[in-house]
């Protein structure tokens, strides 16, 4: 009987997956392995939902956004039994290997199978590119260039009525996106998690632009930005089984102290999962299709308990361990950005 791997996409989806997706699949049957491709993330595998994964499965999935496979943010730590429940549905669908794509969450996961004797491979995925171990993650190119149309079409709207805009991007635990698409956008102040929020100092920033004639500006401000009080802002407290609250909503509260502060008209744009629909650009179908091919060159090569990640221009393999934590903007590129505020 020939081998079987199964595939899964968990946490929130970002564009690319299906070009993981695709790569694996293709690679995995030119070299006669079948395909399982598990539906809904590890909810999938706790309910034995799954599907064959053939090259009719993947026609035409390259462009796509989303996940053939769907996702979901369930933690099988939350069940009962759940960690037993997946090994026996494992065992149940045929599995030689799983290749499990996702964020920090879903590699825990993945990590604590791999230790239970499962083969597991990991592919590393998020559009906050916030994943240590690797230099880049897919869907952060497409979420960034998302940001930047939306802060370009801002500036225009912004100049004619001499207003302040306030763009909210996405970033639960690092302000990258932030970063990326303020300096693409030529933002005059970018917020992000890694900084408290001075508010004196952005007022200063705003009223150093219209001294120097230039009556409008926009400020980009990363969902999970933390106020002077070093807290956050949620939309709801309620929590998902990995512990995460839903972010959003900090563009607004910002909006109402710049106003206050400089009594410059402010109005506020919060971009959400506009940033995480539609198609992968480019940068984003050649990586998430290196990270699928890899993947499963690991799978034939019997490898567990790594995520595949890319360095400088090579794909690498590193071991799980080094995938857990969250990855911070580097200081030294928003020391660069500053240059251009106020
Ligand atoms: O982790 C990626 C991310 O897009 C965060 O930036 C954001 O806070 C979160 O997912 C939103 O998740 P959900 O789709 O559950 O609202």
């Amino acid at each position: 009987m020939a081998n079987r791997v199964g595939i899964l996409t968990g946490g929130g989806d970002c564009p690319g997956l299906n070009a993981v997706i695709r790569g694996a699949v293709r690679r995995a049957l030119k070299s006669d392995w079948q395909v399982t491709g598990i539906l809904e993330g590890w909810r999938g595998l706790l309910e034995g939902k799954w599907k064959e994964l053939d090259m009719e499965a993947i026609r035409g999935i390259l462009p796509r956004g989303g996940t053939i496979l769907r996702t979901s943010r369930t933690n099988p730590g939350k069940r009962a039994d759940g960690l037993e429940t997946i090994k026996k549905n494992y065992a149940a669908a045929g599995l030689d290997a799983l290749i499990a794509i996702g964020g920090d969450d879903t590699q825990g996961v993945a990590s604590k199978l791999h230790d239970s004797g499962l083969r597991v491979i990991g592919v590393p995925k998020t559009i906050d590119n916030d994943l240590s171990g690797t230099d880049y993650t897919f869907g952060f190119d497409t979420a960034v260039n998302i940001a930047t149309e939306a802060i370009d079409r801002l500036h225009t709207t912004a100049e004619a009525h001499n207003r302040v805009m306030v763009v909210e991007v996405m970033g639960r635990d690092s302000g990258w996106i932030a970063v990326a698409s303020g300096m693409a956008g030529g933002a005059d102040v970018i917020l992000i998690p890694e900084k408290p929020i001075d508010l004196d100092d952005v007022a200063k920033l705003l009223q150093h632009r219209v001294e120097r004639g230039r009556c409008f500006s926009i400020v980009v401000v990363a969902e999970g930005a933390k106020l002077p009080s070093g807290k956050g802002v949620n939309i709801s407290e309620k929590v998902d089984e990995f512990g995460h609250t839903q972010q959003g909503g900090i563009g607004a509260v910002l909006a109402t102290e710049i106003e206050k502060r400089t009594g410059y008209e402010t109005r506020v744009v919060i971009l959400g999962h506009v940033q995480r629909g539609g198609s992968p650009t480019a940068f984003d179908r050649v990586l998430a299709t290196r990270f699928g091919v890899r993947a499963m060159e690991l799978v034939l090569k019997g490898e567990s308990g790594k995520m595949v990640a890319l360095r400088g221009n090579d794909i690498v393999s590193v071991p799980f361990s080094q995938a857990l934590t969250n990855r911070k903007v580097d200081p030294e590129l928003y020391r660069v950005a500053e240059t251009f505020f106020g």
